[in-house]
């Protein structure tokens, strides 16, 4: 889950490859570093590990002449997330060889490399760190030193090395030259006027180029100004996939917001207005064209099952009951790293949904992979033009939220419940199990979330009110019933991650199976008590907690003084039928997890011990 970037024939390389990581922070942060090639054909190389501040000492490291020599040089930069050796400066890549003749970057695991660290050790290599990476220096080295070029070195990797990488090296005797390989975790080319690129994901380099190409799977490549060559493992020259992305370069900005968080809360309107674009009609009529799967097949479908992690999961969660309502399938859902290693036999004519943000998780790469090997149809929905996951499915949803920085998911979660709801639509449309007017209510219901998510957001001021009042308690307990489960699961997520905060979440109806037992004066309970049918049980939950002593918050409906006077504080959204409910009762959860997180101090965008992408199980 690190970052790389590599940046040839610019004149700024050094400032380029600063730049570039500072787009890719999100991927890892806990320590960064560049390394270039000097005109004296020395590696330049400066690393930096501090919690949050990496990139900022790295850019304070770098004397304004020294950037002024590395000009039109090949560079590489990488921002880490550990696996491997503690965030230190030492473990911090790049890494180099014995004698500094080359600069590895590196993202993923190398599953051999203990095996290879020895014999390389036993051939008399000196290690520097406690990373996987630097076997990866210390092999090139060998090679190159037993008579391989720098390129066939490089594709000798791919034999050698066993696991999941992306990686880019310079070398000090070809100034203008990047050399990648990568299985598994992507890369992607770019090329512009006279300028060669390399970066782990598109947010790096959409600033400078749209001309994207994808390394392939198990493949090489050789990056010049201007140009690049791709090989396969035999050393084969192929012809790389161009990338066809539609984000603008702003919406990976800031915006104005003071942080990544604030601006994607704001953004949620647009990300389900565009994800739900152009596939369907108020009507009721469904067009899900890019799912690129036989309507036939579609049709066939008996049970559906989701995967997923985190708060994809939880849209898993909700997606499982548009299904059955609409549909009239049985919808199971898995997380994902449970799932890829149980004995199950998935049957046939089950539809199966993964869904990731990044489309790079991998332990919801690998529920994916173990279903295809049981022949199962699958869909990946995800965030990520051209992630991992979308080039081994049967089938690609994309939700279209733009790039979510922040490490909490908001927008392209509400977008990836929105566009579970339109796939359980068209199964529904293709198996005929709604009446003509259903269909109608049902997307008129959707086609009108991005105007209930601004009207529901205008009470963001009100949201935080509440929140403030309850930044120092220190037990949450999240309770829902049915589709408000969900909700309660992201919500207190949202706290955990961003607040660092216990918040358990339970359906309200097992709470007196024995949580209940917890709850004492000083206890604050976050209900999800929108009207639904199951609106009086979960009141009457609600007098069980308040009996105990609890503090009650409600999420609720605007103008519901019945709720309002059984609870202590209210967070009011507009009502909503029981289906599209958690995209509306999500949106104050994620402002007040917000409120909490920054009345502490913490940087909401970077919460502690967290990564954007997980890449690692
Ligand atoms: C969400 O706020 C979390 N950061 C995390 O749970 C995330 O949803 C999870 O890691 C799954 O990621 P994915 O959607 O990219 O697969």
């Amino acid at each position: 889950m690190c970052g790389i970037i590599g940046i040839t024939g610019s004149e700024d390389t050094a400032a380029g490859l600063l730049e570039g990581l500072a787009l890719l922070e999100y991927r890892g942060y806990d320590s960064a570093g560049i390394a270039v090639v000097e005109p004296s054909n020395k590696i330049f190389r400066l690393r930096a590990a501090e919690q949050g501040g990496s990139l900022y000492h790295l850019g304070n490291g770098l004397p304004k002449e020294k950037t002024a020599r590395l000009k039109y040089a090949a560079g590489i930069g990488h921002t880490r997330w550990a696996t491997h050796g503690a965030p230190t400066v030492s473990n911090a890549h790049p890494h180099v060889d014995c004698q500094s003749t080359l600069a590895v970057v590196h993202n993923g695991i190398i599953e051999n490399h203990n095996r290879l660290a020895r014999d390389l050790k036993e051939r008399g290599h000196h290690f520097a760190s406690e990373t996987d990476t630097e076997v990866i220096a210390h092999l090139l080295e060998e090679q190159i030193a037993g008579g391989k070029s720098v390129k066939d070195a490089v594709i000798s990797l791919l034999t050698v090395l066993r696991g999941a990488f992306a990686l880019a090296l310079v070398h000090k005797d070809f100034p203008d030259t990047i050399y990648a390989a990568r299985r598994t975790s992507p890369l992607i080319i770019g090329s512009e006027a006279g300028v060669g690129l390399l970066a782990s994901d598109v947010a790096a380099v959409l600033e400078r180029t749209r001309n994207l190409f994808e390394l392939g799977d198990d493949q090489a490549a050789e990056i010049r100004p201007g140009a690049f060559r791709v090989y396969d493992h035999l050393g084969v020259e192929m012809q790389p996939k161009a990338i066809n992305v539609g984000w603008s370069t702003e919406a990976a900005r800031k915006g104005g917001f003071p942080d990544y968080m604030s601006k994607e809360i704001h953004e949620q309107p647009r990300a389900v207005a565009e994800t739900i674009l152009g596939r369907l009609e108020p009507s009721g009529e469904t067009r899900l064209e890019e799912l690129d799967i036989d309507d036939g097949r579609l049709a066939a479908v008996e049970r559906v099952l989701l995967v997923a992690c985190g708060s994809s999961y939880h849209a898993a969660l909700a997606g499982r009951h548009a299904m059955e309502a609409w549909a009239k399938i049985p919808a199971e859902v898995d997380i994902a790293s449970e799932m890829r290693y149980r004995s199950m036999q998935i049957p046939k004519n089950t539809l199966v949904v993964a869904i990731s943000q990044s489309g790079e998780t991998t332990d919801t790469y690998h529920a994916m992979r173990q279903a295809r090997s049981q022949e199962v149809m699958t869909v990946a929905v995800t965030n990520v033009v051209g992630s991992l996951m979308t080039r081994e499915t049967d089938g690609v949803l994309y939700t279209r939220a733009g790039p979510e920085i922040g490490v909490a998911s908001t927008k392209c979660h509400v977008a990836q419940l929105a566009l579970l709801q339109c796939l359980a639509l068209r199964v529904a449309d293709l198996k005929g199990t709604l009446s003509v007017a259903e269909k109608s209510a049902v997307a008129e219901e959707i086609l009108s979330l991005p105007s209930l998510i601004e009207r529901t957001l205008l009470g963001q001021e009100q949201f935080r009110k509440v929140a403030e009042r309850y930044a120092e308690a220190r037990d949450f307990y999240y309770l829902g019933r049915r589709l408000g489960f969900p909700v309660a699961l992201e919500g207190a997520l949202k706290l955990k991650e961003l607040a660092y905060v216990r918040a358990e979440a339970y359906p309200a109806g097992e709470m007196k199976h024995g949580p209940i037992s917890l709850i004492e004066p000083g206890s604050v309970v976050v209900v999800v008590a929108k009207r639904s049918s199951l609106w009086e049980k979960i009141m009457a939950n609600v007098e069980e907690m308040r009996a105990r002593g609890a503090t009650v918050i409600a999420v609720a409906d605007e103008g519901d003084e019945e709720t309002a006077a059984l609870v202590d504080d209210v967070l009011e959204t507009p009502p909503v039928t029981e289906v599209c409910s958690p995209v509306i009762g999500v949106l104050p959860l994620q402002v007040f997890a917000y409120t909490v997180a920054k009345a502490k101090g913490h940087d909401v965008d970077r919460p502690r011990n967290l990564a954007k992408v997980v890449t690692v199980e």
